[in-house]
């Protein structure tokens, strides 16, 4: 199944509109012709996806695994703290684009808020030197063994370090701890998003340094109107986007990355 179709309301409406297009009385050119536009974005999508590097051994297994996990009877089974949809992993595109940040900016310090399976923290991993490390929270232990499985079968999983517990707690106390990272990687629980955000800025942010926000269309929630939004990405969103001391912008890439910087870190006003 394509990945939009769990990010992208457009395509859901589409779907909608077909079926009920089919049960009535509409000329076959209409149904073909929206047919066809589900069969581009799918093509696009796909076209995206084969157009960018593949994955590497570890990340291919990483990411076939998680894919094939027994996530449903994990979590009847009381292993999981949550009923877990593989869809949340960030996947090769994504973690491409992440990748070309991490390593473009040369960031030798990471953080991120949201380990899953470990896809994005791995990926950050194999583009940074010997001497980079990732520092990744996860409050499932479930989940937080089961990445560290996959990050011992990489060369490059000795540069992640996990931090089991509540995201809200250790990344205060990283603060604490004045810790600083070069890219901030925010990933995990909706709600907290705009807290995480606002101490990222705030306390943990190295000077020069991204933070990227997964998640910014919030599967399209931050900007369709007649849908009331249950989350606050919307008003995250907000906040950066009025913010003059903030320089920002949202890629459209799977369900929306905000990156930020400081204004006062570009090299012109
Ligand atoms: C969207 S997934 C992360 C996906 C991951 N970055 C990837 O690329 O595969 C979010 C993860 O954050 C974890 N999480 C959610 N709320 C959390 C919290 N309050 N503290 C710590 N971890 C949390 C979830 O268990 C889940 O594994």
């Amino acid at each position: 199944m394509s990945d939009s179709y769990h990010h992208d309301p457009a395509m859901r409406q589409l779907r909608e509109v077909l079926t009920l297009a089919k049960s009535m009385d509409v000329p076959v050119t209409v149904i073909s012709g929206l047919e066809k536009v589900g069969e581009l974005m799918k093509k696009r999508d796909d076209y995206c996806d084969q157009k960018t590097a593949g994955p590497s051994e570890a990340m291919a297994a990483l990411i076939k695994d998680t894919l094939e996990h027994p996530w449903k009877q994990l979590y009847n089974e009381e292993k999981t703290k949550w009923d877990i949809n593989p869809v949340m992993m960030s996947g090769n595109l994504e973690g491409y684009v992440l990748k070309f940040l991490v390593n473009a900016s040369k960031a030798k310090k990471v953080l991120e808020v949201g380990l899953f399976t470990g896809c994005s923290a791995l990926g950050m991993a194999e583009v940074m030197p010997n001497d980079g490390k990732v520092v990744t929270c996860e409050f499932d232990p479930y989940l937080a063994k089961l990445a560290r499985t996959y990050m011992d079968r990489s060369p490059h999983g000795k540069k992640v370090q996990i931090l089991i517990g509540s995201a809200l707690d250790t990344i205060k106390d990283l603060a604490k701890s004045g810790e600083q990272f070069d890219f901030i990687f925010i990933d995990a629980d909706r709600p907290g998003k705009s807290e995480y955000f606002h101490i990222a800025l705030n306390n943990l942010l190295a000077p020069g340094g991204t933070i990227a926000l997964d998640n910014a269309l919030s599967g399209g929630k931050s900007y369709m109107t007649d849908t009331p939004h249950d989350d606050r990405i919307k008003d995250v969103n907000e906040i950066i986007a009025t913010r003059e001391d903030i320089y920002h912008v949202l890629l459209p890439v799977r369900d929306g990355i905000m990156l930020v910087r400081r204004r006062t870190d570009m090299n012109y006003k």
